[in-house]
């Protein structure tokens, strides 16, 4: 729908499943986190007439990762693109100590004009000083051949890994 001009998606969720407090802090994670492959927040959330919360994005003109992953017609090209978008998106939230925590294809959308990845669904994040340190005991058994987390690849490498090891 048009938001003050802008094309946005809106998520709207009913009052009794989130306090002011957890919509607050899921607010400031989309503020630490923001980057172009991390979905934006319009503006803060607010609970309309209906008694939802309003949660009000810019809109991504695609698909989920999810609904093309296995499209035959992605080239090589694209889906390096794809993934060096979603790498770059998880690398600076992963700088910025955020955890998105539900990291899966539907919550990755790819651009269809571009193939940018967006990373969206920051619902569970957490913000979680110095978590790479804590996963260091599943980095040393890793058999990826990426072992920097300093890097995007290793940063996502790792998430995936803590994400997999629970
Ligand atoms: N900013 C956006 N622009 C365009 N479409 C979006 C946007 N955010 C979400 N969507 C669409 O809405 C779907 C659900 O969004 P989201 O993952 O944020 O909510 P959810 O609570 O996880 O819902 P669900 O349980 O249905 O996945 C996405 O898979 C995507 O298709
Ligand atoms: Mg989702």
């Amino acid at each position: 729908m048009m938001h003050n001009g802008q094309l946005v998606a809106v998520k709207k969720v009913p009052v009794n499943l989130m306090t002011h407090h957890d919509m607050d802090r899921e607010y400031q994670i989309y503020r630490k986190a923001a980057h172009p492959n991390i979905v934006k927040l319009v503006e803060k959330p607010r609970i309309h007439s209906d008694n939802k919360w309003y949660i009000i994005m810019e809109y991504i003109s695609g698909e989920t990762l999810e609904k093309i992953m296995f499209n035959q017609k992605l080239t090589h090209r694209i889906k390096s693109k794809i993934i060096t978008g979603l790498c770059e998106g998880l690398f600076h939230l992963h700088n910025n100590d955020i955890v998105h925590q539900d990291l899966k294809p539907d919550n990755i959308m790819v651009k269809s004009d571009t193939n940018e990845a967006v990373i969206i669904d920051l619902g569970f994040a957490k913000v979680l000083p110095g978590w790479p340190q804590l996963c260091t005991k599943y980095w040393k058994h890793s058999i990826c051949s990426s072992r920097d987390p300093d890097t995007p690849l290793g940063s996502a490498r790792l998430s995936l890994r803590c994400v997999g090891d629970g």
